[in-house]
């Protein structure tokens, strides 16, 4: 596996040295990983060493942390992100048939980006918004009531091709 070369920017390192300097230091480590999630994308593993070092939080932890909540990613992610609500109103309402178009037409699996890095795709628990079921969420913007033969119109306002992808 190829190691990341990462350093962590330096707007990064100064809001964990302020960090440390208050009370419950540790407690600060979900705000720090969104900071790195939103400068890169992803965690990259070589900030998560820092940040453990920094945070004197062993790594395991540090990880732990991060693996829990579906937000962050440990694997770089594409220009848009997809995601699509698996939760149980999405579901009885027909995402698993959304996420099988989505698939098809992106030709990913769960938790992959495209080659050309255009799109990622993964899925959610409930994401709030269960009266609009099934919903999926392209970057920040939430498409409700989704049907499956909507899904290459949506995609096709963010660039995708059709004829690009086979
Ligand atoms: S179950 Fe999908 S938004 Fe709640």
């Amino acid at each position: 596996m190829i190691k990341d070369k990462k350093p962590l920017p330096q707007d990064i390192v100064a809001f964990i040295q302020e960090c440390m300097a208050k009370e419950h230091s540790k407690s600060f480590l979900i705000p720090v990983l969104q900071k790195i999630q939103h400068h890169f994308g992803y965690l990259p593993a070589e900030c998560m060493d820092q940040v453990s070092d920094m945070m004197q939080i062993p790594s395991a932890r540090v990880t732990g942390v991060a693996t829990f909540y579906h937000l962050f990613s440990f694997v770089p992610k594409g220009k848009n992100r997809i995601t699509i609500c698996m939760g149980t109103a999405c579901f009885v309402r027909g995402s698993a048939k959304i996420l099988q178009r989505l698939k098809e037409l992106l030709g990913v699996e769960e938790g992959q980006t495209t080659q050309d890095g255009m799109f990622s795709l993964d899925c959610a628990r409930c994401l709030g918004a269960c009266a609009l079921a099934p919903i999926v969420v392209i970057n920040d913007k939430i498409y409700g009531n989704v049907k499956p033969d909507e899904i290459q119109k949506i995609l096709a306002e963010y660039g995708y091709s059709p004829v690009a992808k086979n």
